[in-house]
């Protein structure tokens, strides 16, 4: 079955409304649609000036964290119907960034998952081994952990939608890529444990997207393998002109 590729950048903690803005105008005006998914995870602050800016274009937006409940006492945070109310169509959820520094746990990301699927908002759902991990043998124990948990008592229906990030923390922002086939081992792995869980077709419909040091000179070859669905980009998705590359891999 075929699966529509999805690119997302995820900027992280950069770029102001004006920067974000000078991207939007540069990538939109270079940007001539595509047969694949384009997504932009901006912080808070840029997701509605961004909506702004990409309407007339196929490029969707999404937020980088939210917390599960509607509403309540805490500073701080974003709720799905904030989200919902900019037109923001994905969330990433449980990145290995918010796990190490801001004590989310798979408990979290499974109640944020929930929550975002509640609110018609696409979860894009963060799992990868340290290198110590990879290193000790553990990285499928780790991933196959992660996904089992991330994704107890979620409904069928909402699972077949899901997109799942293989993030290996060792290739974030290191320049130290997976290769494609360790890459795609472990994707067609989350669709082999997505499959015990939800049955082979749900597990068909699962994109997977690896992230990790994602640049224009090694995207073809990643996202050329038969089980890695798409990206999750992040220092390379900051610049217009290596985005734009990336997505026309
Ligand atoms: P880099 O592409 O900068 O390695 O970041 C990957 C990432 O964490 C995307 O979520």
């Amino acid at each position: 079955m075929s699966r529509i590729k999805i690119i997302a950048g995820n900027w992280k903690m950069y770029k102001t409304i004006a920067e974000a803005a000078a991207f939007a105008y540069e990538f939109v005006a270079a940007f001539d649609g595509s047969e694949h998914e384009v997504v932009i995870c901006a912080p808070f602050t840029q997701l509605a000036p961004l909506k702004r800016a990409f309407s007339g274009s196929a490029v969707k937006i999404g937020a980088q964290n939210m917390h599960f409940e509607n509403e309540g006492a805490y500073t701080g945070e974003i709720s799905p119907p904030m989200l919902v109310e900019l037109g923001v169509d994905y969330c990433v959820i449980g990145h290995s960034e918010r796990r190490q520094y801001f004590a989310e746990t798979d408990d979290t990301v499974n109640r944020k998952l929930k929550a975002a699927f509640a609110h018609g908002i696409m979860p894009i759902m963060c799992v990868g081994e340290v290198l110590e991990q990879r290193d000790a043998g553990k990285a499928f124990d780790v991933v196959e952990r992660q996904v089992v948990d991330g994704l107890e008592d979620i409904k069928q229906k909402d699972a077949e939608r899901l997109i799942i990030a293989y993030e290996p923390v060792w290739a974030i922002g290191t320049g130290r890529t997976a290769t494609p086939e360790q890459a795609e081992e472990m994707c067609a792995f989350i669709r082999r444990i997505v499959s015990e869980l939800y049955g082979k077709d749900t597990a068909e419909k699962l994109r997977v997207q690896y992230g990790g040091s994602v640049k224009p000179s090694n995207a073809t070859e990643l996202l050329s393998k038969e089980n890695i669905d798409g990206a999750l980009v992040g220092g390379a998705s900051l610049s217009p002109t290596d985005f734009k590359a990336i997505v026309e891999f």
